[in-house]
């Protein structure tokens, strides 16, 4: 590489060097031939040939022998030979330095970059390779080797994506975990300190304790969730974050409603760390492999296929036939080939799992025309940031290649705020994208409200309908569907494909199939047990599900023998047994939960495990404390009353009375029977059980 300054090639030296190639090569060979094997007419090779000759690189002489058609022979002359070892080198210095400006850029190593002009064509535009931050294979075996001696970090699911996107150029042109400088940049304008627009902050957050454990100037290891190491990070900075003014400015609020506020506050480490990322490997992932795609694997799809023009198609939704028409005008609009480009590393709380996305996803895939539509899966953690998130999208959609993409009316919105309301207007993500197009280099392409206007039978955009009056519209809203999927009710043909609805379907059953929790709290000798008992009978006769009874005595026994009653041991036992039942819940089966459960925040911790997978079913036994002490089943208010039993819940330990539970029955005076009936009518009206 110490070879000639790298020239700009030159159409004619390309030629004249195939030329002398090729006469050094087949001396002999006909013009014909020649002409063929250089892919010119006769006419122009005849002219070449004169040019080279009369430039004194070749020689022409006339053959004797019989064959006419072959009537003269080419030999180079030592200029000839010359100027071909130069254009050779010319060419690979050319090389050469396209590869090291390549490098420097994927290693950050150099800063002097090539100048675009002095790269081929090819590797322009949204095709060129970009940067990543993954060292070769060699060096990479070298580095985990060294990483291993190294203060570690286990990194979280939200920071395992966001490296992910770091180190393979998805969050191009971030070289690492923000700075403090940029940090605040992006917070307060969207810019990072060098004026480069980047609308999220993508940081490194650990707790106070990791981060008195580590000095600046030093490299930690970044390992995923089982340690597999995936990169070293110098860190260059460590500050403490405004927190509340970041939720200001990034998500409009400093509003716990807001789930990337709620994970900026309560999940989210106090410390940021920031400074320059090198990849090792990318993160491991078992499903789906085949669909994911780095940027620059599918920049290189694109090349391959020849697409110059992309539009994303970004989602989080299993798609129906509105959206299937909605991609379609976009790509037709841009006329453009389509990407389908579905998140999911993280995306909002309660949406349908990537699982089930994924496979409906591929049930559509099948209706659009595959010469010109892709489906490509982004592991990104999505913050729900409206406006902000949009624009993020769009860089990070420029990175994979794209020249377009369709920003939805209320892209990537949170939902309501405490009050409520919306936390972004509606329009609010496409002003800011239009606003930044340019600069982003990506054109936006306005998502249109698709409806089905049944005359026609067929989706037409809302606004574009002339003669609303006279024509009946229908659309289902994302309640809608829930509710119907929930209650097991019909979804119409014109509203989504078959395959689609039964793969919803097998994930979502109908209420009465999935799993659900029975939580009894309650004193000691309220009567949990014995309800709980009698529920778990009634539940069995009727059968379809198996049921698991976690009553307080048996957790303690088989679970959690080695805790006793301190709040710490109290609030480990349930959150063991919160586990256990969101386990069973999650494959719908029936848990039965009877423990005393004093505490208000523990419970409410454990309804969050459950609620993710099924209903939760908080019941209050509420057996007053005068009563359970008359009954003393077991004798033990008599010794804890003596003092012999320490930290006696009701006598010397508090027990926090639900506020809302689902249902609050009464035991005085009324059987065990009914209590358990009580129960059953609840599972019947929240349709939980067949009516
Ligand atoms: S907790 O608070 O939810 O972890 O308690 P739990 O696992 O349900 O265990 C309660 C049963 O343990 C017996 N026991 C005590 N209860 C309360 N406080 C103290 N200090 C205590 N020591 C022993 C008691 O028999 C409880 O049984 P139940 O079935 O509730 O009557």
């Amino acid at each position: 590489m110490s070879d000639p300054a790298p020239l700009p090639a030159r159409a004619e030296d390309a030629q004249l060097f195939e030329l002398l190639r090729q006469l050094a090569h087949a001396p002999e060979a006909s013009q014909r031939a020649t002409a063929e094997a250089l892919g010119v007419s006769l006419g122009r090779l005849n002219a070449q040939l004169r040019a080279a000759a009369e430039a004194g690189l070749v020689t022409v002489s006339r053959r004797q022998g019989p064959d006419r058609r072959q009537r003269f022979a080419y030999a180079l002359t030592d200029h000839g030979h010359a100027a071909k070892e130069r254009l050779v080198r010319a060419f690979l210095s050319r090389k050469f330095a396209e590869y090291a400006a390549l490098h420097a850029e994927l290693t950050g190593s150099v800063t002097d970059l090539m100048p675009l002009k002095y790269r081929s064509s090819l590797m322009q535009s949204n095709l060129a390779p970009i940067p990543e931050l993954y060292v070769s294979y060699d060096s990479a075996q070298k580095l985990k080797v060294e990483a291993a001696e190294l203060t570690s970090l286990d990194l979280t699911p939200r920071q395992i994506c966001d490296l992910e996107l770091l180190m393979n150029g998805g969050f191009n042109p971030l070289k690492g975990f923000l700075s403090e400088e940029d940090y605040n940049g992006v917070v307060d304008n969207m810019r990072l300190s060098d004026g480069t627009l980047w609308p999220m902050p993508i940081t490194l957050d650990v707790s106070e304790k990791f981060a008195e454990s580590i000095a600046v100037g030093q490299d930690i290891a970044l390992r995923d969730q089982e340690g597999v190491i995936l990169a070293t990070m110098t860190v260059t900075d460590k500050w403490e974050p405004n927190k509340a003014h970041e939720a200001e400015k990034v998500f409009g609020a400093d509003d716990l409603a807001h789930p990337a506020v709620n994970y900026l506050h309560n999940q989210a480490g106090k410390i940021y760390l920031g400074g320059p990322v090198t990849g090792i490997q990318q993160p491991v992932h078992y499903d789906f492999r085949a669909r994911r795609d780095t940027p620059n694997e599918l920049r290189a799809h694109f090349r391959k296929l020849g697409w110059r023009k992309v539009v994303a198609f970004q989602t989080r939704n299993p798609l129906h036939r509105a959206h299937q028409e909605l991609t379609f005008r976009a790509a037709k609009e841009a006329q453009a080939n389509l990407l389908i480009h579905p998140v999911v590393g993280m995306t909002k709380p309660g949406d349908v799992d990537h699982f089930t996305r994924v496979r409906c996803y591929e049930a559509v895939l099948d209706k659009y025309p595959s010469a010109t539509t892709s489906m490509s899966l982004l592991n990104l953690a999505m913050r729900m940031a409206g406006p902000r998130e949009a624009v993020w999208h769009g860089i990070i959609r420029k990175n994979h290649g794209c020249t377009h993409m369709i920003v939805d009316r209320d892209h990537a919105g949170p939902g309501k705020n405490s009050a409520g309301e919306d936390f972004y207007g509606p329009y609010d993500a496409q002003d800011l994208f239009r606003e930044h197009q340019a600069e982003i280099g990506i054109e936006m392409v306005d998502f249109k409200h698709m409806v089905y206007v049944q005359e026609r039978a067929q989706y037409e955009p809302a606004d574009e309908i002339a003669d609303k009056d006279d024509v009946t519209i229908l659309n289902i809203s994302g309640t809608e569907l829930r509710r119907r999927l929930a209650e097991g009710l019909e979804i119409p043909e014109w509203f989504s494909f078959p395959e689609v609805v039964a793969e919803l379907r097998k994930t979502k059953p109908p209420r009465s199939k999935q799993g659900f929790t029975v939580f009894f709290t309650g004193l000691s000798g309220s009567g949990k047990s014995t309800i709980a008992n009698a529920l778990m009978v009634k539940l069995m006769e009727m059968g379809g599900r198996p049921v698991t009874l976690l009553d307080g005595d048996i957790v303690r026994k088989n679970l959690s023998s080695e805790l006793g009653f301190s709040k710490e041991h109290r609030d480990l036992n349930i959150r063991r047994i919160g586990y256990v039942a969101s386990e069973i819940t999650k494959n719908g089966g029936i848990a039965i939960c009877a423990p005393i459960a004093p505490y208000t925040a523990t419970r409410r911790a454990v309804r969050e495990d459950i609620e993710q997978f099924g209903a939760f079913l908080e019941i209050h036994v509420a057996t007053s404390l005068e009563e359970c002490e008359r009954r003393d089943r077991k004798g033990l208010y008599k010794l804890a009353r003596e003092g012999k039993i320490k930290e006696f819940t009701g006598i010397s330990d508090p027990y926090e009375e639900p506020k809302n539970p689902e249902l609050r029955v009464e035991t005085e005076n009324v059987d065990v029977d009914n209590c358990a009936h009580q129960v059953i009518l609840k599972l019947e009206s929240m349709g939980l059980i067949a009516g």
